[in-house]
């Protein structure tokens, strides 16, 4: 892997891949660690006298409604301040005003496109790494630096074709990710991983392959519900997979690793949905944990975002301070919470990828970084 502060980039226009994706509420960003993160790398690209065309993804935009609500413009403004400095927002991610602007950039300007996946409707073309877009996005400037740890695992024109037409580099924070990372895809055992969130299809594969690598699965969020279900329970109007086939996978797994896969027992309700681990079960995996040396967390135990359902993560990542074991957190939303919760203290490290760190992990590779190394 080539780093930028390993090789000479000096008086070039960057094409700088970065992920932004930041959650915006009311056109308010509600938590800037991930552009926080980004700072060293615009900073020692800018030091080194070179202009910064600035690329990122924001949300997933499958309509025309979702490129309203998926603008990065705030994005702009919050870099502006940070940098105090003018990055000049483009309003689109391709055509006549980006070419026009990147062609006349001075050296120490910035830039930044709108969200490259407006590129995915009405034609799927930056999510299916269209080489025509990935060359459109390379004339534009001389070398590709791409630090967008939280997008390594997707397969992209803006992340990964790029690459293809133009020198390419990795950015620090992807850099300060992978040492970050490094006993986790090396762990001392015992090694727990625990992992939360709404949604179980997109995690199904990194499930499958984590639960032979690992001593312990503790789940939370919708996963366990599902896993609860598949195991027969009834979870009420609970957050969970109906999919049968999913269900068959998640009782032979229980069946296959019952000694490793440790469920909740017992839960905070609203009416008959399951929205938050209780304090048995958090004590539960508290004591797991205590007899760990490596830990991974990526997700969340219930529905954080609402007070009263954030207690169970609350409670178990707190936990996790006087634990003497090499400990890393994972992901936007995860990140979130520790943030608003002041609990960075628990933690060894804390990765800006959520997808990114888990597939990291369970395959101890990652899908962009094998594609740009190979270019
Ligand atoms: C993330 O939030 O994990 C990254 O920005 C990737 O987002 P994606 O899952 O929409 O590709």
């Amino acid at each position: 892997m080539k780093f930028i502060d390993e090789e000479n980039i000096q008086h070039k226009k960057v094409i700088l891949r970065l992920d932004l994706n930041v959650p915006i509420e009311n056109g308010e960003i509600t938590d800037s660690t991930r552009i926080e993160k980004s700072l060293k790398t615009i900073k020692y690209l800018l030091d080194n006298h070179n202009s910064l065309i600035i690329l990122s993804h924001l949300g997933r935009v499958k309509s025309r409604e979702d490129k309203i609500t998926n603008s990065l413009k705030p994005v702009a403004y919050k870099l502006t301040e940070l940098l105090h400095q003018k990055v000049e927002f483009i309003d689109e991610p391709v055509g006549m005003d980006v070419l026009n602007k990147c062609k006349t950039l001075n050296p120490g300007e910035i830039v930044l496109l709108e969200n490259t996946r407006f590129c995915d409707f009405p034609e799927k073309l930056e999510s299916s790494n269209d080489l025509n877009l990935a060359k459109y996005w390379s004339t534009l400037g001389d070398v590709f630096v791409c630090d967008a740890f939280g997008s390594l695992h997707r397969l992209h024109s803006s992340v990964a074709g790029i690459s293809k037409y133009l020198p390419s580099y990795f950015g620090l924070l992807v850099k300060e990710e992978i040492a970050g990372l490094a006993p986790i895809i090396n762990p001392q055992r015992p090694f727990a991983v625990f992992m939360g969130g709404a949604k179980i299809d997109d995690k199904l594969p990194y499930i499958e392959k984590l639960l032979p690598e690992v001593d312990y699965l503790l789940i939370g969020g919708g996963i366990a519900n599902s896993f609860l279900y598949a195991c027969g329970y009834d979870v009420g109007d609970s957050l969970c997979t109906k999919d049968e086939d999913i269900l068959n996978l998640l009782k032979e797994w229980f069946t296959k690793y019952r000694s490793k896969i440790i469920m909740p027992i017992d839960f905070a309700f609203d009416d008959k949905a399951i929205m938050d681990l209780g304090p048995k079960s958090i004590a539960k995996y508290q004591s797991v944990f205590e007899i760990c040396k490596t830990i991974f967390i990526n997700g969340s135990c219930g529905k954080f975002e609402t007070e009263r359902f954030a207690k169970g993560t609350v409670d178990l990542f707190a936990s996790l301070k006087n634990i003497k074991a090499y400990k890393v957190a994972g992901g936007g939303d995860t990140l979130n919470v520790i943030n608003k919760y002041h609990l960075n203290a628990s933690f060894s490290f804390l990765s800006s990828g959520g997808g990114a760190s888990l597939e990291y992990v369970s395959n101890k590779n990652l899908t962009a970084i094998d594609y740009i190394n190979k270019e």
